[in-house]
């Protein structure tokens, strides 16, 4: 049986995992797209949690202006990362020699905020030949996983996530160079700790997800601190289960298109010194699901 749905008329979508990750062969984003082609690339999100797409030879602009047809798009922070003048949403993620790789953890983009984004975007610019995978973890697998006890555990509990557990650790102390760390102490100071439920129900498919993260979790609020950190290490090896992911190879010009509200993921670092450059849009809302 084909794994190629009907459901679509203007892309391909092709599942690489049961319960994570699709394939999508489409035409240059840069070109002018049917009606409904954008709700078949949302729809698509909505069930496989990440797309893939290759051959997408795009400038930054065109990069910026096709994704901002899902929602808002945030302007990127010098803080973290370097900019690019012709497309202000653009984020520079770039990984050489003397800038060895450090995104390699499981999290979820915003988890830290108190509106956290809907989805992510990146684009290979200059990937190694081989190395360099993103994992993307489906959280909604990785809850439905969970034992009923554990379920009725999380049911109403909240946890504190935080900005500098992952930039005040030994990790990110390059974020922290030079004059860089007065940007990167005003992320901080715009940034503290928040609260937010461990499990939330995605606001389009209503499936529930598992929201934590090892980088950014500090605590479970309101139980005592061995109870927590006996917990949320429970769940961070839960969601690691290599039956919740799937794994991303990178080609120049692929782009992975992510929803934050369902996923973690992780860049592997194990192609230093060679160089990857990436080029990361943020979707703060999602124009054609929950906030449309
Ligand atoms: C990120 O964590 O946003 C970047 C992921 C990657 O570079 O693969």
């Amino acid at each position: 049986m084909s794994k190629q749905s009907t459901v679509y008329k203007h892309i391909g979508v092709e599942p690489i995992t049961p319960v994570i990750g699709a394939e999508v062969t489409c035409s240059n984003l840069a070109k002018q797209q049917p009606p409904g082609f954008l709700q078949e690339i949302h729809f698509a999100l909505m069930r496989h949690q990440v797309l893939f797409l290759n051959n997408q030879g795009i400038t930054p602009s065109e990069f910026s202006a096709w994704a901002s047809q899902f929602g808002r798009l945030r302007k990127a922070r010098r803080a973290a990362f370097e900019l690019l003048e012709e497309a202000p949403e653009v984020a520079v993620i770039v990984n050489d020699k003397n800038r060895p790789p450090n995104v390699n953890h499981f999290h979820t983009d915003g988890i830290f905020r108190k509106h956290p984004e809907f989805a992510s975007i990146l684009h290979g610019k200059e990937v190694p030949d081989y190395g360099g995978d993103t994992i993307f973890v489906s959280m909604t697998a990785a809850y439905e996983a969970l034992s009923s006890d554990m379920k009725s555990y999380l049911a109403h509990k909240t946890a504190t996530q935080d900005f500098m557990k992952l930039h005040g650790s030994a990790s990110k102390a390059r974020s922290w160079k030079g004059e860089n760390a007065i940007r990167m102490r005003a992320m901080a100071k715009d940034h503290p700790p928040i609260s937010h439920p461990m499990v939330r129900k995605h606001p389009v498919t209503g499936q529930p997800g598992l929201y934590v993260s090892e980088s950014f979790t500090r605590c479970i609020d309101n139980v005592p601190v061995d109870e927590s950190d006996a917990k949320l290490l429970e769940l961070y090896r839960h969601y690691e289960r290599p039956e919740f992911q799937c794994r991303f190879r990178w080609r120049p010009n692929s782009i992975a298109f992510w929803d934050n509200r369902a996923t973690l993921h992780y860049a592997v670092a194990d192609y230093w010194p060679q160089k990857r450059l990436m080029h990361r849009l943020t979707i703060e809302t999602d124009a054609l699901g929950s906030d449309g």
